[in-house]
This record gives C-alpha cells, structure tokens and sequence, in this order.
C-alpha cells in the first residue's frame, strides 16, 4: 500500500539526508514538504530543501515556505553546528526551482482535512508551523494518520544546552502547544541520535565504499556537523538525529523500545527547552506521546545505505 507523508523542516544537512530516504522509499509518496525557520533562516531552509529534492530527482514535490521566526522568541540559528548555508559550506548547494506559493501553514492544514486519516506527518524542525496550523485547527494532528517528531531529549541530555536540544529550544512554546495537542504523536529525541545514530568509521568506510552521489552528498553535507560533534558533543563522528526519525517514520518496526507518557516542556530561561515526561500513577492518558528509547540500529542504518545506493 501507498503510504502518502508530509515532512516539516528547517532543511539542513541531516534534514537534508531524512528527505533523501523519504524519497527513496517505494512505498513512500512525499506529498508536501513544509519549511520553517530553526537551523539556519528560513530563505536558506528553503533552498536547501528545493536542493536537495532537485538532486534526488524530485523536483516536483512542492515545498512551501513557512514562519521565519519561533512563535514568541527571537531566531536562533545553528551555523556553529552545519555552516552558514547549512549544508556543511562546501559549495555544494545551487538555487533550484522556487517554492509554491501556498504558505506552509495553509498547507499543513489543507494537507491535514482533504484527506483525514490518510497521510503521516514527519517534522525535523522546531515546531513552529506546526503549532500555528494547530493554533487554527485543534484537530489537526487527529487528521494526521500519525506524527513522527524529531524533537527534545527524553532523558535530558541536551546537545545545545545542559539538557535540551535544539529544536524543542529553539521554540519550546511552539513544542509545548503540540506535545499537548491530541493525536498519535510519536517522539525521536535526541537519546536516540546520540546512542543509535552516530556515524562512526565503520559507517563512514561503508558510504565511501557505495561511492554513488548519494552517498558522497550525506558525508558532504555533514562536514561541519562532524566538526561539531567533536567539539562539543563529543561523539564518534557525526549523529544523524532526522533520518533516524525518518527511518522510524518509514519503518515503524524499526522501535524496539519505547512508551507512552505525558511530555511536557520548560519554558523558564534556566531549563529552556527541557523536556519533563510525568510518570506518576494515573498522570497518563489520551493525550500521552510514544516516546523511543531504542531502535534497531543495524536495521534503521540498512535503511539509509539502501537510500544511499540509489545511483
Ligand atoms: C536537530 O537540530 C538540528 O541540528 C538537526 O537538524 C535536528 O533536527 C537535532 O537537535
Ligand atoms: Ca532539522
């Protein structure tokens, strides 16, 4: 069966490979991608995003441009993390096509009740469209067969303060209005990237030994993150935390632990961005979020390589 996914992104080098393995997957229509400021402004998340479609020969998906500030906070861009154009600065990134001209709220709402049931949301970014589409239909995410959040970290160790991480604070208010929303809501935080989706030697050695476009295309565009990581989060090359949640997106089999539990967000200046989960007795409900504690690294990786392969 045809399964039909809108992504959400703030497109950077690793929302970037996520959109290379939406598109690569047969089983998969992207219908929409929808484009918010986070990683770097939203003109370059754009071009980014109609890049990177155009180099996986699908130029024809359109790409709606989004809110170019958080909801309540002034932007704050990650350059540090994926370079000025976001896509590790090597020169690689054209202008390509335009965007449509629906704004991607509009978009996330029409996409939402033209077709209630049928498509599944993936966001990569902070959630900022999200929340203003939900601001205009509470329902929305109800209409959304399921929601696929890269978004926060669950056991609080953060990769751009103490113990949060970038894209529930860069708009945790924006965050907080859809971790409370109902709808089947599924989070990939950044526990996960950190454990289960690093890019280590071994990885690096099998995308070089693919040598396709693709593959060379997921180590360029992550030049700088590697640079990153090895300067403040200290892991073993670079993590790739929206393809992880796109794999899972794409392969929900690909979770082999997870639970269901109410997620709420700090909003202070001192925990920004902190997610809180409440597991208290009788705390739960309809309103719980599947929160992923641990996926099928070997498997979800096969996933991205065959994504790779693709001449
Ligand atoms: C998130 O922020 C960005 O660096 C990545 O694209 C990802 O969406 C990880 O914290
Ligand atoms: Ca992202």
């Amino acid at each position: 069966m045809t399964r039909h996914l809108v992504v959400d992104t703030d497109t950077a080098s690793d929302d970037a490979v996520a959109l290379l393995m939406a598109v690569a997957s047969p089983d998969v229509v992207l219908d929409a991608v929808t484009v918010v400021a986070g990683n770097v402004t939203l003109d370059k998340a754009v071009r980014n995003a109609l890049f990177t479609l155009d180099f996986c020969g699908a130029g024809h998906v359109p790409v709606h441009a989004g809110l170019e500030r958080p909801l309540v906070r002034p932007l704050s861009t990650a350059s540090d993390v994926h370079g000025e154009d976001g896509m590790g600065d090597t020169g690689l990134v054209r202008a390509v096509g335009r965007a449509a001209t629906e704004h991607a709220v509009d978009a996330l709402v029409r996409l939402a009740n033209e077709a209630p049931g049928e498509r599944e949301l993936v966001t990569l970014g902070p959630l900022t469209n999200v929340a203003a589409a939900l601001l205009r239909d509470r329902q929305l995410l109800t209409k959304y067969r399921r929601t696929v959040m890269m978004a926060g970290s669950p056991d609080c160790v953060g990769n751009v303060t103490a113990t949060a991480e970038f894209n529930v604070w860069a708009d945790p208010e924006a965050a907080s209005i859809v971790l409370e929303a109902p709808g089947e809501r599924v989070l990939v935080g950044w526990n996960i990237s950190r454990l289960q989706a690093v890019m280590g030697p071994a990885e690096h050695q099998r995308l070089s030994s693919l040598a396709t476009p693709r593959a060379r295309f997921v180590q360029e565009v992550n030049v700088k993150v590697a640079e990153y990581c090895a300067r403040v989060t200290g892991l073993d090359g670079y993590d790739l935390p929206d393809p992880v949640a796109m794999a899972v997106a794409l392969r929900p089999a690909l979770v082999t632990e997870s639970e269901r539990v109410p997620v709420r967000v700090a909003l202070g200046e001192e925990l920004r961005g902190q997610l809180v989960l409440d597991h208290r007795r009788g705390a739960g409900g309809p309103g719980d979020v599947e929160v992923v504690w641990r996926v099928d690294e070997e498997a979800w990786k096969e996933l991205l390589f065959a994504a790779c392969a693709a001449k």
